[in-house]
């Protein structure tokens, strides 16, 4: 159904195509030994040109698990683009050498880039502050793992809405789904960007409000996906200081929440979620990670007609 297609942009594929992506990842996660040698002899190039934990090795491990094999590089200072070479260069030459390229890149639209330059799938690891589309996968599996369906939902994001490409990328998606209510809770410094209140939520009417106070609105929401300020993307360091805990969750916050509260969390945590909220039921963050391994196993699989 997928076989060779890129995933740039968190609206490539169509709800059908994602639903088919959400059925296999159920699959999965209920037979750890299905598609285990799916990819037995293809090869993953992971070219991740800025700084990851998950999102990296989760790929990683998802394409060991299909049976394929990973090269790559974990940091743009090991790879070519250190003495000046172009990303269209880089491109041409890795795509001759592999089956699927998986890239992360602080430049935004670096990724359409490379799936021009590109005869084999390219998947979208993160472009700067832009999209972050398997980041989007993994949280809309969580939501439909733990509560069945993702129509309907109240979801509150709060944190660095300007910066986060998570949160754009998810809220982009979630401007298709049928009666959302999208949140945004963040300082003013940090508010969701114009361009996807204008073009994206109004075109679609999807209903979304604005405020800066999350205990105004915690018990309204069925999801509350936390962020991380983006250190790395400010101009004035003083400004991420002043901005940085403005929010920090914890236990006494959560008592105006529902119980069957979601939270998620694309991590890494800094100081905005406290760790006494761990052993909250509702925390769901470290899950969504694990999530996140299976459902790129699917993507992996599906891109390389290997399902
Ligand atoms: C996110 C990212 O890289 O955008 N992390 C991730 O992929 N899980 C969120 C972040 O870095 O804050």
């Amino acid at each position: 159904m997928l076989k060779g297609r890129h995933l740039i942009a968190p609206c490539d594929f169509s709800i059908d195509e994602m639903e088919y992506l959400f059925d296999l990842t159920k699959r999965i996660i209920s037979d750890k030994n299905y598609l285990r040698q799916a990819a037995n002899g293809k090869i993953m190039a992971s070219l991740f040109f800025e700084p990851s934990t998950r999102t990296r090795l989760s790929f990683e491990a998802a394409m060991m698990r299909l049976g394929g094999n990973v090269l790559g590089f974990a940091d743009a200072q090991s790879s070519s683009t250190s003495k000046g070479e172009s990303l269209a260069d880089t491109i041409t030459v890795v795509q001759s050498y592999v089956d699927l390229l998986v890239m992360r890149n602080p430049k935004e639209g670096s990724a359409l880039l490379a799936s021009r330059y590109s005869q084999i799938p390219v998947i979208n690891a993160g472009d700067g502050g832009h999209h972050h589309p398997t980041q989007t996968l993994t949280d809309l599996v969580t939501i439909r793992e733990l509560r069945g369906k993702i129509d309907g939902i109240t979801i509150g994001f709060c944190g660095d809405l300007k910066f986060g490409r998570t949160v754009h990328s998810l809220t982009e998606a979630l401007s298709r789904y049928a009666n959302v209510n999208l949140v945004f809770i963040s300082p003013s410094e940090l508010t969701i960007p114009t361009y996807i209140k204008r073009d994206i939520l109004k075109k679609s009417n999807t209903q979304f409000i604005e405020t800066e106070r999350l205990e105004k609105v915690t018990g309204d929401l069925d999801v509350l996906y936390m962020t991380r300020v983006q250190r790395e993307r400010f101009l004035n360091e003083e400004e991420y200081l002043r901005l940085k805990d403005f929010y920090i969750l914890t236990p006494e916050k959560l008592k105006a929440a529902k119980d069957d509260l979601i939270i998620m969390h694309p991590l890494p945590r800094v100081n905005e979620i406290s760790i006494k909220v761990d052993s909250d039921k509702r925390a769901a963050y470290f899950k969504q990670a694990e999530y996140g391994m299976y459902i790129r196993m699917a993507l992996i699989a599906a891109l390389l007609g290997v399902v």
